[in-house]
């Protein structure tokens, strides 16, 4: 486990800023306090896993994270910039990446013209959208498509993969826009348990490789062990503990919260 180094009165000017902060962050909706008060601070290169029972407000707190929802109070600080008032581009562009299930897949396209067109759209071609997509396929589609272990279905309509498949080519259209913080919820949702353990390498070797700060929200327990580095365990909107796996879950008010509940 990676712990940063902690040198008694080192200097912290020289310490890179979290790849992400989140200050006091809160959302409340009609009344209704939904995320309440989170502060974290994720390394960057590091793998948090995000956890909690269904309703813990998981899914919200992605989205103050990528601004699609403003806080109620709090900041969001992105490698240091604060953009809690930022729009969600306006993050994209600062490395922040996000997979949006089968929305952004064109079903009907090869899988590689798919990556074309995400690349594409990275390097602000996204006015040639149209022009034949398989000429946006160059070697970063190639080099994505064999980190995700896709490679072999380059040709391939996207339409027809397999839930697993689908995953992996998720992941491929968000690694072609280069992000450095990426958040993935529930990459697992739909997958058949045969394919889970082949996509947890997949996600694991993305984040070897790019060395990007990764935030994941899981249930799948054996996923969440191989991967994090650190898991953040969320309750009613608040954060229970943020502590190496072990700790996290041995924490007495983690078990209080879990007692009879699946993760
Ligand atoms: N836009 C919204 N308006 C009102 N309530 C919401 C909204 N979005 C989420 N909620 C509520 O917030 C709580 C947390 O939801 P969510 O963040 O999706 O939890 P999780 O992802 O941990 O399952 C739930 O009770 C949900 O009904
Ligand atoms: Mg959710």
């Amino acid at each position: 486990m990676p712990t940063a180094p902690t040198r008694a009165g080192a200097a912290t000017e020289s310490e890179p800023a979290p790849a992400l902060e989140l200050q006091d962050l809160s959302w409340a909706v009609g009344g209704a306090v939904i995320v309440d008060g989170v502060a974290l601070a994720a390394r960057s290169g590091e793998f948090v896993a995000l956890i909690g029972p269904n309703g813990a407000g998981k899914t919200s707190l992605f989205n103050l994270v990528s601004g699609l929802t403003r806080p109620t109070r709090g900041r969001v600080l992105l490698s240091g910039a604060d953009v809690t008032r930022e729009r969600p581009y306006q993050r994209t562009r600062r490395g922040l990446g996000r997979t949006f299930q089968t929305s952004s897949v064109f079903a009907d396209l090869s899988v590689e013209e798919n990556v074309g067109l995400a690349a594409q759209a990275r390097t602000g071609d996204s006015h040639r959208f149209w022009r034949r997509a398989a000429s946006a396929s160059g070697p970063r589609t190639a080099e994505v498509l064999e980190l995700v272990r896709l490679a072999h279905r380059s040709g391939a309509e996207a339409g027809g993969l397999s839930h697993g498949d689908k995953r992996k080519l998720e992941l491929a259209l968000l690694l072609a826009r280069g992000p450095e913080l990426i958040l993935l919820d529930e990459p697992m949702a739909g997958v058949s348990a045969g394919e889970v353990g082949e996509l947890t390498g997949v996600i694991r070797d993305v984040q070897r490789e790019r060395r990007c700060t990764v935030l994941m929200v899981e249930h799948h327990m054996e996923v969440l062990l191989e991967l994090a580095d650190r898991l953040a365990v969320m309750h009613h909107g608040a954060l229970l503990a943020f502590a190496a796996p072990e700790t996290a879950m041995a924490d007495p008010q983690v078990q209080a919260a879990y007692l009879g509940e699946p993760l």
